[in-house]
Parts: structure tokens; C-alpha cells; sequence
């Protein structure tokens, strides 16, 4: 017999014959136990799970007040009222929630933030910045459609085009993002959509979005939402602190949150905006494929983007004063920043991103992967070698042996990504330290 299980049921005011009873489950779940003789009338506790949902739920019916902080909200569900108000609800009618993968209050209104930030008709937040890709992919093209590709791209987005939607009959074209040509003779045939991003890894290339936008759109007129060239930007990397390419003629945004605009590297979440004319099925595609946000992530990330632009600017601002410090380094060959002015897109960058250049930089070492490969334990302790990006903390990566992997040996000689190849997201941390241990990482390479 177990004490603690016997002072449990007392100060319930029970009077329990423990004999015969497993006192585990009698003290777990006290209401499921018929056989138990009371010396006393059996009352309904006043504590334990039951009970406790019950005045929670109280409490949410009569706020106080307005929260400062917004709370967040995990239930699964919402209690109706009326068989009336369910079918206003569930038919659109009236707003609120009903069953969180449909929707939940902390998705909203992240999702409205950002829907002001990107000056977009429309904008939902989904699980993961794939799922936004693949929403929008999934609610638009339907078998025989050309999606072409603007590379390079991030690989589990060329992959899900290629491999996943190459099953289920959508062609697909290579086009060379920055290549202006290219695009107009891959014009030449009908498109369904057009992906590209804002800023490219790991070469930081600057396509000119308006320039490609209005050859999309003069070639084959506006996109709706069953036909016509949808242009869909991945904006993950420049944010809209740096670009909004709805403004640039672009019809659908797509973002992963998980990365600078929650900033903490513990959230993952996506973000899918556009117009109006497009919009069509995209909310039924993520409640039937499941693809809806979690509340926590939403909140967290909601708070990220409250300190995006200052973040932004402090480490777009460091990563401009590191490239211009480093470059012409003698272990260094080449560094993709797009405010360095030998960039072969540093016109654009000034002009699409008002005078900022983001934060994510790559550098080539002359001393190839055994350099690579020093830099990343010499730095081991202040730069962390992990596969992400946009966070307070400088994170470094190694295209050729992670995000790149994939690519064939001549792909990634033609991309410029080589052993030596490194990729930089700058965080917060004061410049001269930063640029400190660069040094430092370069001490440990050869010329
Ligand atoms: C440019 C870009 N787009 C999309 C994604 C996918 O986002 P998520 O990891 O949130 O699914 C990533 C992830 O690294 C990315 O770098």
C-alpha cells in the first residue's frame, strides 16, 4: 500500500478501504473507481484533472482585461455554442477557430503581421517553409504543367519539383536566375509558375525581380489562380526588412520563418503571401495535407519578428564591414557579398534592397577543403558549424558537404561551389570581435 496514494484519497474527503485496490491507479483516476466503500457520502474532488479544466475554461471566459503579451493558445479546439453558429463558422460566415489545423488564433495574427510587412492581400503561416513551397506548388499546378526553376535554388526545393511533382507529371526547367537571356528563351514555351530567390545560396546572386517579372508577364499576361505564369520568390534570405517582392510584380511570397524572422533558431514555420486573383485553394491544401502551424512556434516567432528590422540592420551592417575587412585577404580567393562593389550584382542589391545587403556572406579559400576544414575547428568555439541560418549567433556552413551534397562534381564546379567553399550568416555579436575571429580562422589556413 502506498502512503502518499493514502494521504491523497484523505485529503479528498475520503474514507477509502484500500484493500484490493491498485493504489496507482485509484490515485490517477479516483472517479473510475466504483468498488471502494466511503464511511462518508462520496463528494466530487475539488482538485485533479477534471476539475481543473473546468476553471480554466471559466477563466478564459471572463478576461480581466486585455494581455499585454499575446497568450498562447494550445487547446486543439473550440466549444460552440449553437448548431447556428458551428455552420457560421465552419462555412467562413463569421470569423474565429473551430479545430487548430483549420486554423488558431496565434497563426493569425502572425500571419497578418507579415501580410502588412509584404503589402499582401493574403498570407497564411504553415509548419515549415516546405510547406509553404509545397502548398502553393500543390494548389496551383495540376499534370503537363512547366514549372521553371530559377537556380540555384535550395535543393529541397528543386528536389520536391524534380522528384516529388515529376511523379505526379509536372515538367520542369533549369533557367540561370541571374541570366536575363535565359529566361527569355525558357519563355519562349508556356509556364505555370516560376520559382526564384531573392538572394541565392551559397553565391548570393541578386536576381533583378521587377526585370523578371515583367518579362513573365508580358510574355504570358497575369497569373489567376487556374491559369497564367505564377512567379513565386522565395524571400527566406533578404526578409521583408530588405524586400517585399509583391512590390516588385511578384504574385506569390513564400519564406521560411524557422530562419532570420524568428532569429532564435527554435521554431520552424513557414509563410505563404500573395494576391487576391491566386489565392484560390491554398487554405484547403494546408488543413487536407496537414500542414498547419503549431501555436508555440507561431508565438515564438512572433516575438522574433518584433526585433527583426534592428537585427537585420546590426547584422547586415557587420556582415558589410566583415567582407570589406577580409577582402583581398591572401587566403582568400573570392567573397560572395553583394555590397562588395566587384559583386557582379551589387546595382541591383542597392537598388532592391535600399541601401542593405543582408546578412548571409560566402567566402572561397585558396587552400580548398583541408583549409575549409581548419577554419571550422579554429572557430569551432565562437562559430558553430551547423546547416542554418538567421540567427543572433554567427553560424557557418559547408555547402559541398550539406546543403549542396546532392550536386554532381560538375554541377558544383559550374555553380562555383568548391572544398573551400563557406557559408557565413552574421549574427549579432559585436563587428571587431567578429572580424577578430575571422582573423583568427584564417590564421589556421593555407595561402
Ligand atoms: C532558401 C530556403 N527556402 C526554404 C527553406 C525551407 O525552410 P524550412 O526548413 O523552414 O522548411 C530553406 C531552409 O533552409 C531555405 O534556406
Amino acid at each position: 500500500m502506498c502512503d502518499s496514494a493514502i494521504a491523497g484519497g484523505e485529503s479528498l474527503g475520503l474514507k477509502v478501504d484500500w484493500s484490493g485496490i491498485n493504489p496507482y491507479l485509484a490515485f490517477t483516476r479516483p472517479w473510475t473507481f466504483s468498488p471502494i466503500s466511503m464511511t462518508q457520502e462520496y463528494k466530487e474532488p475539488s482538485h485533479g484533472v477534471l476539475p481543473k479544466r473546468v476553471e480554466a475554461k471559466e477563466a478564459l471566459r471572463f478576461p480581466p482585461g486585455v494581455p499585454q503579451t499575446e497568450p498562447i493558445h494550445l487547446s486543439g479546439a473550440w466549444i460552440m455554442e449553437s448548431t447556428e453558429q458551428a455552420d457560421a463558422l465552419l462555412g467562413g460566415a463569421v470569423p474565429g477557430f473551430v479545430y487548430r489545423r483549420d486554423g488558431h488564433p496565434n497563426a493569425a495574427s502572425l500571419a497578418d503581421a507579415l501580410r502588412i510587412m509584404h503589402g499582401a492581400d493574403q498570407a497564411m503561416v504553415t509548419a515549415q517553409g516546405m510547406s509553404s513551397i509545397s502548398i502553393a506548388a500543390m494548389s496551383l499546378l495540376k499534370p503537363g504543367d512547366r514549372v521553371l526553376l530559377g537556380q540555384p535554388l535550395y535543393g529541397r526545393t528543386s528536389f520536391f519539383i524534380k522528384n516529388d511533382l515529376g511523379r505526379w507529371g509536372i515538367q520542369f526547367e533549369d533557367v540561370d536566375v541571374t541570366d536575363y537571356d535565359a529566361w527569355k528563351s525558357a519563355l519562349e514555351k508556356p509556364a505555370r509558375m516560376v520559382i526564384l530567390e531573392t538572394i541565392t545560396n551559397p553565391r548570393m546572386s541578386v536576381p533583378d525581380i521587377e526585370s523578371i517579372c515583367k518579362l513573365i508577364h508580358q510574355a504570358h499576361g497575369p497569373a489567376i489562380a487556374e491559369s497564367g505564369p505564377v512567379v513565386m520568390v522565395d524571400n527566406t534570405f533578404a526578409t521583408p526588412a530588405l524586400c517585399q517582392p509583391l512590390a516588385l510584380g511578384a504574385d506569390l511570397v513564400v519564406e521560411s520563418l524557422s530562419k532570420f524572422v524568428c532569429g532564435h533558431a527554435d521554431a520552424m514555420l513557414g509563410l505563404l503571401c500573395g494576391r487576391n486573383e491566386i489565392w484560390g485553394r491554398m487554405r484547403q491544401t494546408m488543413v487536407s495535407f496537414g500542414m498547419t502551424s503549431s501555436p508555440l512556434d507561431c508565438w515564438l516567432t512572433h516575438r522574433g519578428l518584433a526585433s527583426l528590422n534592428v537585427r537585420m540592420a546590426h547584422a547586415a551592417a557587420s556582415a558589410n564591414e566583415l567582407a570589406h575587412a577580409i577582402a583581398g585577404h591572401p587566403r582568400v580567393q573570392a567573397i560572395d557579398y553583394p555590397g562588395l562593389a566587384d559583386h557582379p550584382d551589387h546595382q541591383i542589391a542597392k537598388k532592391q534592397f535600399n541601401g542593405s545587403f543582408g546578412n548571409m556572406l560566402s567566402i572561397h579559400l585558396k587552400g580548398g577543403l583541408s583549409s575549409a576544414q581548419r577554419f571550422i575547428t579554429a572557430v569551432a568555439d565562437d562559430i558553430p558549424f551547423c546547416p542554418t541560418l538567421g540567427e543572433a549567433q554567427t553560424t557557418l556552413s559547408h555547402p559541398m558537404s550539406t546543403s549542396h551534397r546532392s550536386y554532381s562534381p560538375e554541377l558544383l564546379q559550374s555553380l562555383g561551389i568548391s572544398g573551400g567553399t563557406l557559408r557565413f550568416s552574421i549574427g549579432l555579436e559585436p563587428t571587431s570581435s567578429l572580424i577578430g575571429k575571422f582573423l583568427n580562422g584564417l590564421n589556421h589556413c593555407d595561402d
